[in-house]
């Protein structure tokens, strides 16, 4: 390990010229018009796979934007690892927002600037570079590595179960890891065992065929923005409880031990506020912030869209109105049965006034493990020779919906050590990674795949 490790330091400033490539491509897979640059995006993956030394790389294409596959199967009776992670980045807007802009990337303080340096490009770059080293300086890896990269992770993963499923021998393996995630805080490296899991809607409701004089009609049709408004207010009571009937019927209440631990964790609620700018904590009420995020569900107005939003003034009684809705789901909630019973509500919710058209969008199970076994206690040993110190335990409010299908159709465990910080950015203006938290991650990643080969 000596020379791998000396590898990756000697190598650091090259790393971060290469990831800077990675990082320029705009692989925005939300926005059709990048459908391009999701393919070169794509290929540039499966060359830079070549180049590292990953063998069988190829593109699998699916209905949406193809897979890019690679491995190195040469060490014949070790163990081997599924490495996950997603190529694709989210939109930028709004871009005036950003200090530098977000497909040139950036050094600034220690940190790297651009779209994708933390969600999820630097972190699948990490252990590219960790395989490079072990294949660079010692011709082999400890175990077997297949590596997958998505291209739809950030709309939904829509393609990737029936990926999966009809790939079941091929993506044959003993454990998942994954760098999608954030570290607990500065300085304190984590491994996460529960993520939520995502229903997520978009409500159009209209009130007349056409906009209409506010004057002239005002108070004689129903103004479908102030519906909406309504609708939306009945959602949630005003101690943050979703109102939506059995909405908590199979949530699983957090254990004890559970509540104790979190406790303890070094979290400052009023950094928290300040970090974010946010005048006062909200939330459900019989539960700390981290509960909140990390165990509880919740419903979230994502967007709203009505009527006369231009500069001044205009007297308008708007025709329609529109609003993105999720909910973060908790253990053992099932994303089909909450969004039954929330199409449900809104039907309920709408009155006879407004057509109320409801149209459900991704979504994605939550996830949770138990941490007591020999793959999650491997990656701690090598988050410790990495960062220096052990990392905790913890969950995460996101979702990647990927990793209950592991779980279900291939039988495995996830290991989710991520090496973002929870004030990078992510999906907003100014995305970053710490440059030290990148370079500790790649070493942390080539002492895992020795980690989990000593288990055998
Ligand atoms: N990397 C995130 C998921 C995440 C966020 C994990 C924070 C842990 C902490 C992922 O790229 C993401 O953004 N997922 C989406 C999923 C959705 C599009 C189905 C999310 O959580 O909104
Ligand atoms: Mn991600
Ligand atoms: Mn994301």
């Amino acid at each position: 390990m000596d020379k791998v490790i000396d590898f990756i330091n000697v190598n650091r400033e090259r790393y971060l010229e290469e990831l800077k490539a990675l990082l320029a491509i705009p692989s925005i897979s939300a926005l059709p018009e990048h459908a391009a640059d999701i393919r070169r995006c794509a290929e540039w993956c499966g060359a830079e796979m070549e180049r590292i030394g990953l063998q069988n790389v190829r593109l699998i294409e699916t209905p949406g934007n193809p897979v890019v596959y690679g491995d190195w199967l040469g060490a014949a009776g070790a163990p081997t690892i599924l490495f996950y992670g997603h190529y694709d980045v989210q939109p930028v807007d709004p871009l005036n927002l950003w200090e530098s802009p977000p497909f040139e990337a950036t050094i600034r303080d220690g940190e790297i600037y651009a779209r994708g340096s933390a969600d999820d490009k630097g972190q699948v770059f990490m252990h590219m570079k960790a395989v490079e080293a072990h294949l660079k300086e010692n011709g082999r890896l400890p175990l077997n590595i297949k590596f997958i990269l998505e291209g739809e992770e950030e709309v939904g993963s829509e393609h990737l179960d029936d990926f999966i499923n009809s790939h079941k021998t091929e993506l044959a393996a003993d454990v998942v890891v994954i760098s999608d995630s954030a570290m607990f805080a500065r300085g304190v490296p984590s491994i996460c065992y529960g993520l939520r899991g995502l229903v997520y809607f978009q409500i159009d409701l209209r009130g007349s065929s056409t906009d209409l004089h506010s004057g002239s009609f005002g108070g004689a049709v129903a103004n479908p923005a102030f519906v909406l408004a309504q609708m939306i207010a009945q959602m949630k009571d005003r101690g943050g409880r979703v109102k939506i009937p059995g909405f908590y019927d199979e949530v699983q209440p957090l254990q004890e031990e559970e509540r104790q631990a979190w406790a303890s964790l070094p979290f400052n609620e009023k950094k928290y506020r300040k970090d974010f700018g946010v005048p006062k904590l909200a939330g459900e009420t019989g539960f700390t912030t981290l509960e909140r995020t990390w165990a509880r569900p919740t419903l979230e107005v994502n967007g709203l869209l009505s009527g006369f939003t231009g500069e001044g003034a205009k007297t308008v009684l708007p025709a329609v109105a529109m609003a993105k809705i999720s909910m973060r789901l908790v253990p053992n909630q099932d994303p089909n049965t909450i969004a039954e019973r929330f199409e449900a509500y809104v039907k309920k919710l709408a009155p006879k006034t407004v057509t109320v058209q409801v149209t459900r969008m991704h979504g994605g199970k939550p996830w949770m493990t138990s941490f007591d076994n020999a793959f999650v206690q491997a990656a701690g040993r090598a988050i410790e020779k990495g960062f220096g110190r052990a990392p905790i335990f913890t969950r995460e409010g996101g979702s990647i919906p990927v990793v209950s299908t592991f779980q279900e159709v291939l039988g495995l465990p996830s290991v989710l050590f991520g090496v973002g910080l929870p004030d990078e950015n992510a999906h907003a203006p100014n995305e970053k990674l710490d440059l030290a938290n990148f370079h500790n991650g790649v070493i942390a990643s080539a002492y895992l795949y020795d980690e989990i080969a000593r288990i055998g």
